[in-house]
């Protein structure tokens, strides 16, 4: 790993994209940006992602796949069973997964993922992938998100060494996405569908186009897609952002 600690920087996925481009620069490791602070963090689908000076975990790290970018949903997949291992590695229980990636407790949020495809359209692949995680966020932080949020701090009663959970990251990081390279989602399949939040619940998918699909969440497929048993019979879907009904 060839590690950059920055205090302040607009999003760490950019910096990591404008500084590290999709070639092999500076070294062969894998080079993982962290900040204190983000001023223009940014989550899925456009959104913004809050955090204040030390109140999260914010990282980025880049990684290279073969398997070519229609792989992105078990890649983005895997990377929340990576947090859920080493939360869990930490004493943190109730932990469940909103596909594709929301790392939930209690059903509300505490980390996000964000992975961004860089360079050619054939593979090999280059993930620009980026970890926020909630650690002790501050009123002003809360606030500002519109939503349901949780940190480290309100589950355990102590502020996790931010250290020691990001070196427990990034090793899991290492394990699970070496594994995913070589062998792909069907390994995880199982254990995605173990930490799902909705599995046989009554879900709405509301898709890009603004529609929304109504059914039973019936696993994920062995390419990460989410499986939804409507009145047409089972479906899969690649997009989607998924609400208990
Ligand atoms: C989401 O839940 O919508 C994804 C949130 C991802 C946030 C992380 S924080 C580090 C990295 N840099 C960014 O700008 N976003 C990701």
């Amino acid at each position: 790993v060839h590690l950059v600690l920055l205090n302040s920087v607009d999003s760490t996925n950019s910096y990591l994209i404008n500084n590290y481009g999709s070639h092999l620069s500076i070294c062969n490791k894998i080079p993982v940006i962290a900040t204190e602070l983000q001023t223009q963090g940014r989550g899925r689908l456009g959104r913004q992602w809050h955090s204040g000076l030390g109140d999260s975990l914010t990282f980025s790290l880049r990684w290279f796949y073969k398997q070519g970018p229609g792989f992105l949903s078990g890649l983005s997949l895997v990377v929340g069973i990576a947090i859920i291992r080493v939360l869990h590695s930490f004493g943190i229980k109730e932990l469940a997964l909103k596909w594709p990636n929301d790392i939930l407790y209690r059903y509300r949020k505490l980390a996000g993922i964000l992975i961004e495809l860089q360079g050619e359209m054939q593979g090999p692949t280059v993930a620009v992938i980026g970890i926020g995680i909630n650690i002790n966020l501050a009123p002003n932080t809360k606030h500002a998100i519109n939503r349901k949020v949780s940190d480290l701090f309100e589950i355990t009663g102590s502020v996790i060494d931010r250290n020691r959970l990001l070196a427990a990251l990034l090793a899991e990081l290492q394990n699970v996405l070496s594994n995913f390279n070589q062998l792909g989602f069907p390994v995880f399949q199982s254990e995605w569908i173990r930490y799902h939040a909705f599995e046989g619940k009554p879900v709405s998918l509301v898709l890009p186009n603004g529609l929304s699909t109504q059914g039973i969440v019936d696993g994920v497929g062995e390419d990460g897609s989410l499986i939804l048993k409507t009145a047409t019979g089972r479906n899969r879907f690649n997009v989607g952002e998924i609400s208990l009904r």
